[in-house]
């Protein structure tokens, strides 16, 4: 096994390199601070491993995204999301009858406890989707309490999670309309059932077009993973203190919400129409997207991991030229953007800072098209990312090297400081 010295004072600390199955390399620290009395420093884990995994292999050089080694490109093309939530759930794709006794779990489980939507109706209209899915889903414990962690307690769980994370999206969009709630059907599969729960009303049956029903199939796939990013990372914090599945979810849709991460596919189309409402002065966005002074980025460009086209743009991309064709929809915003990305990416500063469209430049173009609303553009990523955090939640679960995770500092405060009462202060 290749090692590291580490050399400090009089201490010498042998470390031991892992090496992963696409040969990834790190340096195992498990024993750093007991033999040298140092710790590491990484602000934003951007050098960190926090475990190994088995599910989501990325190579951000190459803009390689691989879900249990089947590439991204491949599923998008072949697959569904429940398959694909199947695979990286359980390890293998499904056989056809494993897949139907898994479409059946999801649809027995796909209502919600009727008692809910009372919760619904005391949120303030404004009220973020994501600030009530992330409540919901917490809410669910009190429902849906399980009483053994065991395989098959477990499974139950998660086709329950999967499915009525759906229900409560669409039930949150109608309620907040003040729209009659839609049920979801047993004759539709799960990506029809949705956009069915969410635009079919008494007086105007939804046409359940197969092309969005596609577009949205792949759309799932392609957010359903994405090894230790923000959101995931935040699954398996809180679930490494062995707390219920739900509760580690609802963090982890908290951690999507931000602009810097899930969130950025609202973001993006918010960026859009403003660059279009002041006259689509394309260049003007890409310099101030350059200046240190401005504050303004260019959202949906850049990534900590991929230093290169994003796989998943690539794929979203063709799919907005397909579904906007097929729906004969003009959206000028897809113009602005495709304006943007040619002139970005033949920026020295974009080129240098290796700055590429990411999953959110698109998606938001084909959402819109579905006629989903902006604000609900982040909600459609955590449906999607689900499989992918109950997956990681149930590899550190069967870890046998996890453990709580309790991150060090190095403390930068006041010394020993007196206690001052407060007529003395
Ligand atoms: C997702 O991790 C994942 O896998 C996430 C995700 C998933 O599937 O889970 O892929 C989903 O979150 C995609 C990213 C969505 N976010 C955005 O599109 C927001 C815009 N992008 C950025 O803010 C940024 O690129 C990040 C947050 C995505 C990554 O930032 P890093 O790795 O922390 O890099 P940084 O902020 O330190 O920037 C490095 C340099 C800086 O310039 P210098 O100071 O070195 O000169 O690049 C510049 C930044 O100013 N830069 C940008 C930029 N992104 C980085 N400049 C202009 N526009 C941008 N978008």
């Amino acid at each position: 096994m290749e090692t590291v010295k580490i050399i400090f004072g009089d201490k010498v600390c042998e470390l031991p390199i892992i090496v992963g199955s696409e040969g990834e390399k790190g340096i195992d620290i498990s024993n750093l601070r007991k033999t040298t009395g140092l710790i590491t420093l990484d602000p934003g884990f951007a050098n960190t491993g926090s475990c190994t995994s088995a599910i989501t292999f990325m190579d951000g050089e190459k803009g390689i995204l691989r879900y249990r080694g089947i590439p991204v490109e491949d599923l998008a093309e072949h697959s569904i999301f429940t398959e694909t939530a199947y695979l990286l759930i359980n390890g293998k794709l499904p056989t056809s009858q494993e897949l139907n006794q898994f479409s059946v779990l999801l649809n027995d489980n796909s209502l919600i406890h009727e008692d809910m939507q009372f919760f619904f109706q005391n949120f303030p209209r404004a009220s973020h989707p994501m600030g009530i899915m992330s409540a919901m889903v917490t809410a669910l414990r009190s429902f849906y309490p399980e009483l053994k962690i065991n395989e098959e307690e477990i499974n139950l769980t998660v086709t329950r999670l999967l499915s009525k994370v759906r229900t409560l999206a669409a039930m949150s969009y109608k309620i907040s309309r003040g729209h009659k709630v839609i049920y979801p059907r047993p004759d539709l599969n799960y990506p029809a059932n949705f956009l069915n729960m969410m635009f079919d009303n008494p007086v105007r049956p939804y046409y359940i077009d197969n092309t969005l029903v596609q577009a949205l199939n792949v759309f799932w796939i392609l957010h359903a993973d994405h090894e230790q990013n923000c959101s995931t990372s935040t699954v398996r914090m809180v679930g490494s203190g062995r707390v219920n599945l739900y509760a580690a979810i609802s963090a982890g849709v908290a951690a999507l919400w931000g602009p810097l991460h899930g969130g950025a596919n609202q973001a993006v189309i918010e960026m859009l129409e403003s660059i279009l409402k002041s006259g689509g002065d394309v260049k003007r966005a890409i310099e101030r997207a350059k200046d240190k002074k401005d504050p303004f980025r260019l959202m949906g460009f850049g990534h900590r991991v991929y230093k290169t086209y994003d796989p998943r743009a690539r794929i979203m991309k063709k799919m907005c030229d397909k579904v906007l064709d097929k729906l004969k929809i003009n959206d000028p915003l897809l113009d602005i953007a495709k304006q943007l990305e040619d002139a970005a990416v033949s920026d020295d500063y974009f080129i240098e800072h290796h700055l590429y469209p990411n999953i959110d430049f698109y998606s938001g173009i084909v959402l819109r098209a579905m006629g989903i609303p902006t604000n609900m553009f982040t909600v459609m990523f955590a449906i999607g990312r689900l499989p992918g955090w109950i997956a990681q939640w149930k590899e550190s679960l069967d870890d046998p090297n996890w453990r709580l995770s309790r991150p060090r500092q190095i403390y930068t405060g006041l010394g020993k400081t007196r206690y001052t009462p407060i007529d003395q202060r």
